[in-house]
């Protein structure tokens, strides 16, 4: 696996597999990968012909008092995952090399979308992700990308970007993967302490329940959220952030459940603030157990 940590050295490589032809992958990390990120690799390499993964923590996207020093990282470890599943090279840029003393430009949606659900409490975060995955587009130049559903608001904000400036670039999402119990791969699971690893099962409890009132034929938003939250709500080292019903491509608030409403949560659990969602109409399970246990 070739690792670069200029622009130049990326744009070189890129240049020579598009020259022979060669459909091009990028999976956007900011790092300590895990078996989320390993399967949008998996996901790129079985739909490119050379896959090329970002490792950086973007700057632009934590706002005052966030977790951008904390936030954890190990370059060796990552490597090691992405070479394992088939990554072609590894871009692992400075912050000075991804923002040059001065940088004063940005890329932003000036609807409501990014103000939405996470926007509420980091309000400058979704202007950082449109800003580096703009760049990367065009330093990568990749054909197709691929980004995680447990983003879901990232993910329907990318696509929208990628619509309004006709990027050429086509946005793949890829399921959630889970632990055994069902929490939700994070790079910010390893916030969590002693007890709070089992309390944080209480997202992924939230989100079997939510599927199976609506398999049950809830239709009504506000009763299923009131049942999701009264689940976290007993969850003594749980705080909720937000647990919303929003239209899964614009992210307005709805009030009936119909096919392809997002609903999502934010949960606090020590530190570590956690996110989950389900699609009305995808009935993947979480887990083996089911939302009581
Ligand atoms: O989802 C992430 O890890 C980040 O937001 C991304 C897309 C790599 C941009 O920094």
């Amino acid at each position: 696996m070739i690792v670069a940590e200029s622009i130049e050295k990326v744009r070189a490589q890129v240049a020579e597999w598009k020259r022979a032809g060669l459909r091009v992958g990028l999976v956007p990390t900011m790092g300590y990968l895990h078996e989320g990120h390993a399967s949008l690799v998996r996901a790129s390499v079985a739909r490119c012909d050379r896959t090329v993964a970002s490792v950086f923590v973007n700057p632009t996207q934590f706002g005052p008092g966030e977790d951008l020093e904390a936030y954890p990282r190990d370059f060796e470890r990552d490597c090691a995952l992405l070479e394992a599943n088939g990554c072609d090279m590894v871009f692992h840029p400075s912050p000075e090399t991804m923002y040059a003393p001065g940088f004063a430009t940005y890329v932003e949606i000036l609807s409501d979308m990014p103000k939405r659900l996470c926007g509420k409490t980091r309000p400058i975060h979704f202007r950082g992700v449109c800003t580096v995955v703009t760049k990367l587009f065009n330093i990568v130049t990749p054909d197709m990308a691929f980004f995680g559903q447990k983003d879901a608001q990232q993910l329907a904000i990318i696509r929208r970007m990628t619509r309004d400036l006709s990027m050429p670039v086509e946005i793949v999402g890829c399921p959630i993967v889970r632990e055994p119990d069902g929490l939700a791969k994070s790079s910010r699971n390893a916030y969590l302490k002693g007890p709070e690893r089992t309390a944080a099962r209480v997202l992924s409890r939230a989100v079997a329940l939510g599927q199976q009132r609506v398999r049950e034929g809830e239709r009504d938003a506000s009763a299923l959220l009131a049942a999701m939250k009264a689940l976290i709500e007993a969850e003594p080292l749980a705080r909720i952030d937000y647990v919303e019903a929003v239209d899964g491509v614009t992210m307005e608030p709805v009030t009936e459940l119909t096919d392809g409403v997002l609903v999502a949560m934010a949960v606090y659990v020590g530190t570590a603030r956690l996110l989950d969602n389900f699609t009305v109409g995808d009935n993947t399970p979480v887990c083996a157990q089911d939302a009581s246990d």
